[in-house]
């Protein structure tokens, strides 16, 4: 795992785009894992401003969303399908037909999550898949205790998510009990994941995510066992990890590198 430390949320949100673009820019029908929540939305609001500012062409990429809650419609203000038309979709110019967010209202659940799975194979697989982290570690809706070999599933979601999540709903009774979620098998197969945290109420499932043991408990650990993984954390996300100075050396290192590589003549 790459673990890269900013000072701060908006710093966070620049450096995973800057990622972003740039696979945008080399590959323009590139296929995107999306994620929702408030870690990445300023990571939305910086390439809406490389859209409109610097040109940057949504118009063949393709993209998949990781989760939706069950019963909402996707017109519905805390459905995720609408928290993506309104943070990103309509600000760019994407192909609404590219956009693939799970159908929380789907009548055939089964049918559906399989249909969700061959649509990304079907895509040609996922390049880069964008990641928020739970409070208990988890990725998407994978609750803690989930397979880690899981598929696109219905899940219900833990009390903790219930409770972390009412403060977008005007009640805990609001929040919907199930979502259909990636599963973290579906998440390890993309090429790339990104995994974005800031606060200090993420810094335990940080240290857990990154230095941890792999366990179904803190589903965000899998990562460790897929081979590109980038983690962007702020200062406080950053806290509790025990090799942060070795993290902080190897970004350093890497930037000597790179810049001694990028001052000699082609
Ligand atoms: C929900 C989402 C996750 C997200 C998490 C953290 O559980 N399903 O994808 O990572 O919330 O959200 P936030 O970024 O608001 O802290």
């Amino acid at each position: 795992m790459r673990v890269i430390e900013e000072p701060d949320k908006e710093t966070v949100s620049r450096r995973a785009a800057e990622f972003l673009a740039e696979l945008v820019r080399r590959r323009p029908d590139c296929v995107l894992g999306l994620a929702t929540g408030s870690t990445p939305l300023g990571l939305y609001q910086e390439l809406i401003h490389q859209h409109r500012e610097e040109q940057l062409d949504f118009s063949q990429v393709v993209t998949f969303n990781l989760d939706e809650y069950v019963g909402l419609p996707p017109t519905h203000s805390q459905s995720y399908r609408h928290f993506m038309q309104e943070n990103l979709f309509s600000q760019i110019n994407i192909n609404p037909e590219n956009t693939h967010v799970p159908d929380g209202r789907a009548l055939d659940f089964e049918a559906h999550c399989e249909q969700y799975e061959r649509a990304i194979q079907e895509a040609g697989g996922i390049d880069l898949q964008i990641l928020g982290v739970g409070g208990d570690g988890h990725i998407a809706f994978n609750e803690p205790g989930s397979s880690l070999g899981s598929r696109t599933r219905l899940k219900t979601l833990a009390p903790e998510t219930v409770r972390d999540n009412a403060r977008f709903f005007e009640s805990e009774q609001e929040v919907p009990r199930l979502a259909i979620t990636m599963g973290v098998g579906t998440i390890l197969e993309s090429r790339r994941c990104l995994l974005m945290a800031c606060g200090l109420n993420k810094a335990r499932a940080v240290q857990a995510t990154v230095e941890g043991p792999v366990t179904a408990q803190v589903t965000a650990s899998a990562l460790q066992l897929h081979r590109d993984v980038i983690v962007i954390v702020d200062h406080d996300a950053a806290s509790m990890l025990a090799r942060r100075e070795y993290y902080r050396e190897v970004e350093e290192a890497e930037r000597r590198l790179r810049a001694e590589r990028s001052s000699q003549p082609s």
